[in-house]
């Protein structure tokens, strides 16, 4: 049997992904230079709500449009990205603040959903020493595992964030997730695979560890999924605008944004950028409350998690 031609295999893959209704991913984000990312796309951008090919939910049956929270639509995605890197929301550079200010580079990271992000390398490349990467999409494992092959400081597993029981507890000092809560509240079940991802990472957590949320989500609605029965966090917020906005910040990005008790945003506190990204800090504290009460931190702008 003739081989198919590689321009004759990309239509096919074209003509695949129309049939199942994906959007492929914008031409402009793949060619993008990695230091302007898109920051968000189609179905992740302003609420768990969603839109287009990934709105929360998903649908069922045939003929329906995979959505952000299923491994077909990434795997799908990544083969017609090819591995081009694409980091979602930031880049390193703009949280490496961040990163430094709580995991020192000794820490072993769990990078939860790393995707074709350059976020881990680049954190190599500033003294990392030892990141376990996951990602539910075999695509871009491979992908990402041939590109890193000489880069022992990486490492890389195709696992689902809902289970990953391959790694005992308290095995991590930091685990960092980008955009990949994000795209389980886009998926079928929503609450529920965000409460078991949420709960593996504190399982997975050392005391004291320090879960990383970077997200588009506000706290009204990413609190309630942090703070799920069992976990004991003390919760930090950080509001960064997306790359490339041009308004002007009254704050330091550094500064941590107080919350009330309930885990929300003081009333008239609206941040300067509307698409802002937020970082949660969440440190893992001894023993478990049991109960649905988050420690909010309260502003203190030397505070480092400690
Ligand atoms: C929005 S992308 C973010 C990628 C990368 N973290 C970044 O910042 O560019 C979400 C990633 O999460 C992965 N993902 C989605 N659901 C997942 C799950 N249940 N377990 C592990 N990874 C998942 C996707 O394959 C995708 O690579």
């Amino acid at each position: 049997m003739p081989m198919p031609s590689s321009s004759s295999l990309l239509s096919a893959i074209r003509r695949l992904l129309a049939s199942l209704a994906l959007s492929p991913p914008p031409a402009a984000a793949a060619a993008m230079p990695p230091s302007s990312p898109e920051p968000e796309e189609e179905g992740m951008g302003r609420s768990d709500a969603g839109g287009g090919g990934g709105g929360e939910g998903g649908g069922g049956g045939g003929g329906r449009a995979l959505s952000y929270g299923e491994a077909e639509y990434w795997d799908a995605r990544y083969v017609e990205e090819g591995g081009a890197p694409y980091d979602w929301y930031q880049r390193y550079a703009a949280l490496r603040p961040f990163v430094r200010r709580f995991a020192p580079p000794e820490s072993r990271v769990l990078m939860i959903g790393c995707g074709s992000a350059l976020m881990s390398e680049d954190m190599v490349d500033d003294g990392y020493t030892e990141i376990m990467n996951i990602d539910i999409s075999s695509v871009v494992i491979e992908i990402m595992r041939k590109k890193h092959f000489n880069i022992p400081q990486l490492q890389y597993m195709q696992m689902d964030a809902r289970d990953m029981s391959i790694f005992s507890d308290e095995s991590f000092d930091c685990a960092i997730d980008k955009g990949t809560l994000d795209s389980l509240m886009c998926g079928v079940g929503a609450p529920l695979s965000a409460a078991q991802m949420v709960l593996e990472v504190e399982r997975l957590l050392k005391p004291g560890g320090i879960f990383m949320l970077i997200t588009y989500g506000d706290p009204s609605v990413r609190v309630p999924h942090l703070n799920q029965s069992g976990c004991n966090w003390k919760i930090v917020l950080y509001i960064l605008p997306r790359p490339g906005f041009k308004g002007k910040t009254k704050r330091s990005v550094l500064d941590p944004v107080p919350m009330t008790e309930s885990g929300v945003l003081q009333d008239g506190f609206v941040p300067e950028d509307p698409d802002s990204h937020y970082i949660y800090v969440c440190k893992k504290l001894q023993g478990s409350t049991g109960t649905s009460s988050p420690t909010i931190h309260h502003v203190d702008t030397q505070d480092t998690a400690e």
